[in-house]
């Protein structure tokens, strides 16, 4: 790993270029970013677990609401930092010694005494941040408030990773690692969802607010929900497939990685296709390189996934024709993979240039979250699925496609849920890194 210091006084000082840039292009000369505001439940006093702008941390990785990154081009970057004197709530952690080096960093008590630090702002000025109420009374004009030509361009940014978000990354990864192994165990030893859930956070070492993402914990038919957050108590033991799909957070920074596991006595017909999912995921991990559409790698995991439904005859007609047919998709219904950083869906998936142009996704394929050429620093997940859920099967029973299927087998498969096996890929110059399989390798 890059020498951390060093790392981050490279990634702020690209920030800080990225952004003259777009500042200047979209007639700025300032931009103040807001850390964000806590989201208390309405008619309730109880606040959701907080969330940084994403802007926000993009810069740095300081913890709570309320501060302002305030960025002139030219000058060192200011961070006016709230640190509330409050006895009911432990106050955010302080700024790490690496963020002050590289910001004049100011300390006030409220968030009114931040802005007045921040001073007269003027129709050059651009916010970005959910404080909407304070901008107005603070000369910032509506147009500059998250101006979407500024947004599309600091998104485009952030579609190219930094080294120091390489590392924080890699570095959420090998927490995750062990956790899942956790997880594994649980669940070879018979416990069910929930236990399996807390043997991945106790590994982890992490309370649940700090996970990237919900769990997801399936076993046998629910691991046919994509975003299954049900935790069961009893149904461990019996079960023969186990499909979870969590996280890890590092500096804000998320990773996101699935595995799927069969015990003794699981279906054989299942047993062939996560086999030939493995490969499936393994060899698309190294065809996605620069030049490539993200798209046709999509189309390529649905391609095999009809082979393989073929070649275990849940279709009775080739892989080729069933995809020809669109009969992959109730199998196969969300996307091959999505950029991965700040966010866990990180941003500009879809986006193809600088100033904001969206390439939605093909037809039929709604969910698919990156419709952009692969470039070296992008940083995606690759996460073909295959499941067996009744309700996206049901309309295919009757009709023109009806025989294309066996439908004795695909019924026998449904209480095996499904399969999904996600890594984390960054795209390097020569070759691909896999993040995820450096700390969990298979
Ligand atoms: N964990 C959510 C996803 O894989 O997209
Ligand atoms: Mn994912
Ligand atoms: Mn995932």
């Amino acid at each position: 790993m890059t020498e951390p210091h060093a790392a981050y006084a490279a990634h702020v000082a690209a920030r800080a270029a990225t952004t003259a840039r777009a500042l200047a292009e979209t007639g700025f000369d300032r931009l103040l970013i807001h850390s964000g505001v806590p989201f208390t439940y309405f008619a309730d006093d109880n606040d959701a677990p907080f969330h940084p702008t994403p802007h926000f941390a993009h810069w740095a990785p300081v913890d709570g609401p309320h501060h302002l990154l305030d960025v002139v081009p030219g000058k060192r970057p200011r961070l006016v930092r709230v640190q509330p004197r409050d006895f009911w709530y432990a106050p955010p952690a302080p700024a790490p010694d690496f963020v002050q080096r590289e910001f004049d960093v100011v300390e006030v008590a409220t968030p009114g005494a931040a802005w007045k630090e921040i001073g007269a702002a003027g129709p050059r000025t651009a916010f970005i941040g959910a404080a909407i109420e304070e901008t107005g009374t603070h000369g910032i004009v509506p147009a500059g408030v998250n101006p979407r030509a500024l947004v599309a361009r600091l998104d485009w940014e952030r579609t190219y990773k930094s080294d120091w978000e390489i590392d924080a990354i890699a570095a959420a990864t090998a927490k995750a690692a062990p956790a899942h192994r956790a997880a594994e165990a649980a669940f070879r030893a018979g416990a069910p969802e929930i236990e399996i859930h807390h043997a991945y956070l106790a590994a982890l070492g992490d309370v649940e607010e700090a996970l990237p993402y919900t769990t997801i914990v399936g076993l046998d038919d629910r691991a046919a929900t994509l975003h299954y957050h049900g935790k069961r108590g009893r149904e461990g033991g019996k079960a023969r497939v186990f499909l979870i799909d969590a996280g890890a957070a590092t500096r804000g920074y998320a990773c996101d990685i699935t595995r799927t596991y069969i015990a003794a006595g699981a279906d054989p017909v299942f047993a062939r296709l996560l086999d030939g999912m493995k490969k499936m995921q393994a060899r698309l991990s190294v065809e996605g390189r620069p030049g490539k559409s993200y798209v046709d790698l999509h189309f390529e995991a649905h391609r095999i996934v009809g082979a393989l439904l073929s070649e275990t005859g849940v279709f009775r007609v080739s892989g080729e024709e069933a995809f020809a047919r669109g009969l992959t998709h109730p199998f196969l219904p969300h996307g091959l993979g999505h950029f991965l950083g700040i966010q866990v869906h990180d941003v500009a998936g879809r986006q193809i240039d600088r100033e904001g142009t969206i390439a939605p996704p093909p037809e039929g394929h709604p969910a698919l979250r990156i419709t952009r050429v692969i470039e070296e620093r992008m940083l995606f997940t690759i996460e073909p699925g295959l499941y067996f859920i009744p309700m996206l099967l049901e309309p295919y029973r009757t009709g023109p496609n009806r025989d294309a299927f066996d439908w004795a087998l695909v019924d026998r498969l449904i209480p095996s849920g499904g399969i999904r096996i996600e890594d984390n890929l960054l795209i390097g110059r020569d070759e691909n890194r896999n993040l995820t399989r450096e700390f969990l390798p298979d």
